[in-house]
């Protein structure tokens, strides 16, 4: 009897132990391991590369009639384009990359076929919006143009990067908890650029369905100036700068986790600035000297961005910087502010090479903020 007793209390604490020790130790590894599952979403979620490529301009070149080098180096536009492919291909852990308009020399059927060539090369997806040269010029045959296809026709030929049927615009999460939106500036019959109302409706809309997520705003034309003459409007430089870039600015601003926002069509050194906490960057054209592509990196919620230099010829790099120089104050690149002097030079090559721009790191004060965002997205799944 005292035996059986004695057994019934060593199975009793034996028991008791057991289930201790599973409470204390499985159900808490299980818990932690959770936990860290959790925490590495979200540290994936704002950890990571991508790459910029903009106004490539490709111009296929078969004969003395195709268009030849200029400020834009159009003969060797092809190569310049398929080096940045390349390039980007070799880079470790890039996770997707925009293509920031003026795809093509003018929106030439074949300039279109070759571009979309090049670009189906990325290893990774790769997102597009279009660029004032991307869409047909009314009446183009008048100025000795060749012929160009539509706007429309340029949206379902990059179905699937980024555009998702017939509008003109599109949002998408290339990473989870990360938003890209890419917005078409562009206007038929003029270089300048206007976000009309069904698309501010559109972003508006985007944005307040997706408070939670670190986004990205890609468009063509700038919403900011960067220097005097996008200001003055001096030889028309004002047509960098979107038309309404206010009213644009004004919804982003009105939504905290948009972090940055990515355009082309300046050709000159990436480069960005700050207002109301939000990082607006020009990203450099790989046809303009000195032909470069960006890589962004978002890390330790800073943003690093590095411009590359397009692997080419020296031939090749020597003319597009004469191709550059041998221009006048009333003829882009130059304005009043860099004119035919060495001084003139020398400010022109800082404003196209920017060797202060070239690497640098945003603080990104918002990204806090959307990091808590995200926490609390995900402690309430938890
Ligand atoms: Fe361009
Ligand atoms: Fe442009």
């Amino acid at each position: 009897m005292r035996l059986r007793k004695l057994l019934l209390s060593v199975i009793s604490i034996c028991l008791l132990l057991f289930l201790t020790f599973y409470i204390i130790h499985i159900k808490g590894v299980a818990r932690s391991e959770k936990l860290q599952r959790l925490s590495s979403i979200s540290k994936k979620t704002l950890n990571f590369k991508f790459a910029v490529i903009s106004d490539p301009h490709i111009s296929v070149f078969k004969s003395s009639k195709s268009p030849t080098n200029e400020v834009k180096m159009f003969k060797d536009s092809v190569s310049l384009l398929e080096s940045t492919v390349k390039e980007i291909n070799k880079i470790q852990d890039i996770k997707f990359v925009c293509v920031l308009g003026d795809l093509t020399k003018d929106a030439e059927p074949w300039n279109v076929d070759k571009v979309k060539e090049i670009l189906d090369r990325l290893q990774v997806p790769y997102y597009v919006v279009l660029g004032n040269h991307d869409v047909s010029v009314v009446d183009s045959h008048l100025k000795n143009m060749g012929p160009s296809v539509t706007r429309s026709t340029m949206i379902w030929t990059f179905q699937g990067h980024g555009f998702s049927g017939p509008n003109r615009w599109w949002s998408l999460d290339p990473l989870p908890g990360v938003h890209l939106i890419g917005l078409d500036s562009t206007m038929i019959g003029d270089w300048g650029g206007y976000i009309d109302n069904k698309q501010l409706k559109f972003l508006e809309k985007d944005l307040q369905n997706n408070k939670s997520k670190f986004t990205i705003v890609m468009l063509h034309h700038q919403l900011l100036p960067y220097t005097k003459a996008e200001e003055t409007g001096e030889n028309n430089f004002n047509k960098f700068v979107l038309y309404n870039s206010k009213q644009v600015r004004e919804v982003l601003e009105k939504f905290p986790q948009v972090a940055v926002v990515l355009s082309g069509h300046r050709h000159i050194s990436t480069r960005y600035k700050m207002e109301k906490s939000i990082a607006y960057f020009t990203c450099a054209s790989t046809v303009t000297y000195p032909m470069r592509y960006t890589i962004f990196e978002i890390k330790d919620w800073k943003l690093t961005y590095t411009t590359k230099d397009v692997p080419c010829d020296q031939k090749v790099w020597e003319e597009a910087r004469k191709n550059a120089l041998n221009t006048n104050i009333n003829t882009w690149p130059r304005w009043s502010a860099h004119p035919n002097t060495p001084s003139g030079d020398s400010s022109l090559l800082e404003e196209l090479e920017g060797p202060s721009f070239q690497k640098g790191f945003v603080s990104l004060t918002r990204l806090k903020d959307i990091m808590r965002l995200l926490n609390k997205r995900y402690n309430h799944i938890e």
